[in-house]
Order: C-alpha cells, then sequence, then structure tokens
C-alpha cells in the first residue's frame, strides 16, 4: 500500500516510538504520582520527564502549563468551554475544521456565545488564501469586543498554513486570547507557544508528530484564566473535595495516557534529533512533486492558488483535487484497489470546503508521510489515472 492518507493518522509508527509504549504495558509502572511504590515513582517520573520534553518542543518554558489530553478536540474543547462566558464573540478563521466549529456551533446555539467567520484574502487568480489580515483588523477595532481568536495553524484540506504570529499580534492588540489548533502542522511547522504568542496552543499526537492516537496536549500562557472540563482525582491534595487550583493537576483529573505519553515523548525525540526543518522541507519537497504531477493528468483541477508552485515554504503536503466526473468516494475506493490509501469527501472541515467552494461533495485529498518516495508519488498519479478512467466508466 502507498499510504497517502497521513493527514488522517501516520503510517506505521518507528521502532522507538512502539517500544516507548510497549515498556510501559510490559513493565508495569503503576499509576504515576498515586500508590506508595518504586513502580508509581518511576511512573511519575516518566510523566514529568515527558511533560518536559513535549513542553520544549512547543516552546513552553513551564512544563507545568503543558497538559496531556486524548487529543487535539479534547484539547479545544477544554479552552473553548473552559474560557468562553455567554456574551462573549469569537471570530475563527474561514479553514476551520470541525473540531473547532462543532463546540463553537453548540456554545452558539446554547450558550450565548457569538461566533464569526474572518473571510480568506484572495490571491491575483481570485482563488481563498489564509486571512484577510486586513479584515481581521478592522473588525477587531470596531464592532462588539472579541474574546477570542480561533485558527487551525494549517489547513488539513489545503495544507496551507496560517500566518499565527500575525494574527496573534492583532488579537491581542484587539484584546482578544489566540486559540490555535496545531493538529496539523504540529511536528512540520515550527510553532512556539511563547515565542508566537499563542495563549492556547492544542495539539495531537497521531498526526506529523508521528505518536501514538488516543494522546495530545495544550500548552497555555494563561492556565488561570481556564476552567477545568474534567474533574476528579489527580493524587494531589486528596484530603480535598475540591479540583486542585494548581496545574498540570487542575485539568488532569484521572489515570493518564501513560503509554500514549511515553510514546509521544519518544516521537518527540526522535523528531529533534531529525531536526524540524529537515521535516518541513521533505514536506515541500513532496508537495512540490505532488502539485506537478498533479497538474500534469489531464481533468484534475488540484485545489489551491493557480500561482501556487507547491514548493513554498508553509505548506504542508496535504493536496486535494477533484477529477472531472467522478465522485470523491469512488475514485478513492478505485485508488484502494491499485494499492492507494487517500481520504476523500468533506474531512470534517465543511467550513473549509465552502471556502474553496469543494462542499458538499469536498475533494480527493493525498497526504503523504516523509518517508515517502518520489517513486511513490509518482505510482500513485499513474494510479490515479486509471481510477479516473475506471470510474469515468472507461475500464
Ligand atoms: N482530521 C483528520 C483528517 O484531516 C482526521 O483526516
Amino acid at each position: 500500500m502507498i499510504y497517502l492518507d497521513h493527514a488522517a493518522t501516520a503510517g506505521p509508527r518507528r521502532p522507538e516510538v512502539i517500544e516507548a509504549v510497549a515498556a510501559v504495558l510490559r513493565d508495569g509502572l503503576g499509576n504515576p504520582g498515586r500508590s506508595g511504590h518504586s513502580l508509581s515513582l518511576r511512573a511519575a517520573r516518566l510523566l514529568e520527564e515527558s511533560r518536559c520534553v513535549v513542553a520544549s518542543f512547543f516552546g513552553i518554558s513551564d512544563p507545568a502549563r503543558l497538559v496531556f489530553t486524548p487529543g487535539a478536540t479534547a484539547s479545544i474543547n477544554l479552552v473553548l468551554r473552559g474560557y468562553l462566558r455567554p456574551g462573549d464573540t469569537v471570530l475563527a478563521s474561514s479553514w476551520e475544521h470541525n473540531a473547532v466549529m462543532r463546540p463553537l456551533r453548540w456554545m452558539e446555539r446554547d450558550g450565548g456565545v457569538r461566533v464569526e467567520i474572518v473571510p480568506p484574502r484572495r490571491d491575483d487568480a481570485g482563488y481563498p488564501r489564509g486571512v484577510d489580515l486586513e479584515r481581521l483588523r478592522e473588525r477587531l477595532d470596531t464592532g462588539p469586543a472579541v474574546r477570542m481568536v480561533a485558527l487551525v495553524a494549517a489547513s488539513n484540506v489545503t495544507g496551507e498554513s496560517l500566518p499565527v504570529r500575525e494574527i496573534a499580534t492583532l488579537a491581542h492588540a484587539g484584546g482578544a486570547a489566540v486559540l490555535v489548533d496545531a493538529a496539523q502542522g504540529a511536528g512540520v511547522l515550527d510553532i512556539q507557544a511563547e515565542r508566537d504568542g499563542i495563549d492556547f496552543l492544542a495539539v495531537t499526537g497521531h498526526k506529523s508528530l508521528e505518536g501514538p492516537a488516543g494522546i495530545g496536549a495544550l500548552a497555555m500562557l494563561h492556565p488561570d484564566q481556564l476552567e477545568p472540563l474534567i474533574r476528579g482525582g489527580t493524587g494531589s491534595r486528596s484530603e480535598e473535595e475540591e479540583q486542585p487550583s494548581f496545574t498540570p493537576d487542575r485539568f488532569e483529573a484521572g489515570t493518564p495516557n501513560l503509554p500514549g505519553i511515553a510514546g509521544l515523548a519518544a516521537a518527540i525525540g526522535l523528531l529533534n534529533r531529525v531536526g524540524i526543518e529537515t521535516v518541513a522541507s521533505r514536506h515541500r519537497e513532496l508537495r512540490g512533486r505532488l502539485v506537478a504531477r498533479l497538474r500534469e493528468t489531464p481533468g484534475l483541477i488540484v485545489h489551491h492558488s493557480a500561482d501556487e508552485r507547491g514548493d513554498e515554504p508553509g505548506w504542508l503536503a496535504v493536496v486535494s483535487f477533484t477529477a472531472d466526473g467522478c465522485d470523491p468516494g469512488a475514485l478513492s475506493w478505485a485508488l484502494d484497489r491499485r494499492g492507494i490509501a487517500c481520504r476523500p469527501g468533506l474531512h470534517c472541515a465543511p467550513r473549509a470546503h465552502r471556502t474553496l467552494g469543494t462542499w458538499p461533495k469536498g475533494t480527493v485529498r493525498f497526504s503523504p508521510g516523509p518517508a515517502c518516495t518520489e517513486a511513490e508519488i509518482d505510482a500513485a498519479v499513474a494510479a490515479l489515472r486509471e481510477a479516473t478512467n475506471e470510474v469515468r466508466g472507461g475500464g
């Protein structure tokens, strides 16, 4: 199988990650922060060492301001529900995934929160790109006060990254906090919460970080401004029936996912050794190759700006396209029969597809991981030509 669905979840994990997960399960490390034996102490040490690795990778100087969660969706729900109050206004980019849009729409309907979408800018060819920073600035300067700006670090549909630092500067000047959904982009883009002014940074372990699924993190500049979503046992202050007020315990009730945490820390350790710029540069090469090959294929539309070469900085190896006369789902299964794994449809991001003009059917998305080869890209595009013929009824 040529695996081109890295944006949904990474391909086979590296032996170091598998071993880190297996070691926790095999060695029976005990429950961190609870109990009175050395195995529990070893578990606590592993938990805190892992926290330091992840916090440092995302530019958080005090590891206590990095809490583990089941994933980016859980981190985002914690922030939106723990920070926003009835009457608050949130601005969201027009590329948001449902991890942001669904909690926001629910809070809009039942929680008195107002949601506004910031339009993209248009490039010379009229294609939607990123965020219209002028419109954002104007909106922050006028109209009802904005309490939060929420944005993806990079779109899971087009692979375009958003200018997080500029947006954070504008948001802070307008008195709003910033939530970045870095489910896509963490592990490829250089994202540093303190340097970039990201008040709340949500990440997941199982995509470009190449860790296990079911583990993620939330990095916070101001944990005191957030109410916990889940309360319960922490192993600390057990004499009290109130949740501890200090981090990370304030946000980490219940036994943590130590196998996942150890796997995530091992994956980040590998990334640190390789260097994030190497990963980013591999993404650009793969994207460039993919875009060039897709453009040579008749009857396809590659859904991003016409003047984008495909290998500029800030774009991930995530490319969406449609083929004349082909339903994206049917095309994806025709590709599967030829040994190509990809994701069709709306990618849980109907807002992004509306922006792109590909709603309601969506696109086919190819998202190779850094280990993918040029030959595999070429083979996948050759298979795509056959698959489109099959779906169009040509054989
Ligand atoms: N959000 C993931 C994707 O883009 C699952 O496929």
